[in-house]
């Protein structure tokens, strides 16, 4: 009878408003949300007053969208497949959450979504929903209808009166998506794995042999193991984000090129930019080597795999998440101290480090001069043998 739609403004979602009404003759909420994609929301207001909506819900959640969701994510140092610092697929999860919190506010049984039957992101809003309100009513129009060619949807639109922008007939050739941690592309040219993307596809990067010949350095402070401020000035996790986003775009840094595997089977082409995300992780990592003990330290890589690989399929709201996100969490408590980049020509560098509170580094132990006994040298001698112990009897077998 009612259902909220994650209402991007954009031609797709249009239809999709119209065909929910012409199929279920239900009412439409639409949820529109700034993740810091960093387009207007208004004209997605206009267009659903236009198409008749009576309920709009226009967000800011750029803040708690890095507060709540990225921050933690980079606290684990999350990969996917050696690459993929998972973009789009950490913001999946909150859409969802919003989803679900205005559907019980506005009384509405169903939600919906504009993504395709063939992709990761279908699963990862619809685990979501379920994974918060089990009794819900999941509407996915591109499984469910037969405008599966662009003439048909643009035919379908005219017939409903929507109207199609002249970027939406000759505009981006790409499947995009962006938010404040990373623009993403993906079909046209790039559905062939070895035609290199045009230079004019990149948005938020200048090409790295076209950034600045001299680097540009700057500090990131963290605090258990969030980063607080930049330059010794403290700015909230989406300032940051945006800041880190500027510096590491005018550097040419964080531009991605790789085919992956999506859960549902598919390898799938994409280039991603993600300048700030990048800078953030290798300062991250930076902090982490002085202050985290090696075993923890370890323990959180041994881990990364799979926590990443979980948040690509869409299981952010799972008793498993949480639970490595607690330990994750307990790991961070130290992670203290300032970082020191150099960005230059595409490469981000980690090149000081320093920690008043937690630093476990100690030169005098450390040090190749003499150590004035801080360090036992003949002490290494049993470590050695012992663990050589068993090494010993596996050669004597051999022979
Ligand atoms: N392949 C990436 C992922 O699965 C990006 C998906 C982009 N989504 C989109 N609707 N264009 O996370
Ligand atoms: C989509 O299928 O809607 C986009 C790609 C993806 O979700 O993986």
């Amino acid at each position: 009878k009612k259902v909220v739609l994650a209402y991007s403004g954009g031609l797709d979602t249009s239809v999709i408003l119209e065909w929910l009404k012409d199929t279920y003759g239900c009412e439409v909420v639409t949820f529109t949300a700034d993740l810091g994609q960093g387009e207007e929301l208004e004209p997605a207001r206009e267009k659903a007053k236009q198409l008749g909506v009576k309920e709009i819900f226009i967000e800011d959640l750029r803040e708690e969208f890095v507060r709540d969701f990225v921050f933690p994510m980079f606290r684990a140092n999350a990969i996917y497949e050696g690459e993929y610092l998972l973009g789009t697929s950490i913001a999946r999860p909150l859409i969802a959450k919003r989803q679900v919190e205005i559907a019980r506010q506005t009384g509405a049984d169903a939600v919906s979504h504009g993504a395709t039957g063939k992709g990761n992101d279908q699963v990862r809003f619809e685990l979501g929903y379920y994974g918060l309100e089990p009794g819900i009513k999941v509407i996915a129009p591109w499984r469910e209808w037969d405008l599966l060619s662009r003439e048909k949807l643009l035919a379908y639109a005219e017939k409903r009166g929507i109207p199609i922008e002249g970027k939406k007939k000759g505009g981006s050739p790409y499947s995009m998506d962006a938010n404040l941690l990373h623009i993403s592309y993906e079909g046209g040219v790039l559905e062939d794995p070895w035609a290199e993307a045009e230079e004019d596809m990149w948005r938020w990067t200048v090409a790295p042999e076209k950034a600045p010949d001299q680097p540009t350095y700057i500090e990131l402070t963290f605090s258990h193991g969030d980063c607080v401020a930049i330059d010794g000035q403290s700015l909230s996790p989406a300032e940051i984000l945006a800041h880190l986003n500027k510096v590491g775009g005018a550097n040419g840094i964080g531009r991605l090129d790789v085919v992956e595997n999506r859960y549902v089977g598919i390898k799938s082409r994409g280039c991603y930019e993600t300048p700030g995300g990048t800078i953030l992780l290798k300062a991250h990592r930076g902090i982490e080597s002085i202050t985290l003990d090696r075993e923890a330290a370890h323990l959180k890589d041994e881990m990364m795999p799979r926590y990443a690989k979980l948040i690509y399929n869409g299981y952010w709201f799972s008793p498993e998440r949480e639970a490595m996100q607690a330990l994750i969490d307990q790991t961070q408590q130290v992670v203290n101290g300032v970082v020191r980049l150099k960005l230059y020509k595409g490469a981000v560098s980690v090149v000081g480090r320093k920690s008043e509170t937690d630093s476990l580094f100690d030169a005098r132990i450390a040090t190749f001069e003499d150590d004035a006994g801080a360090y036992n040298q003949k002490d290494a001698e049993g470590f050695i043998k012992l663990n050589a112990l068993r090494l010993k009897l596996a050669a004597g077998r051999r022979r």
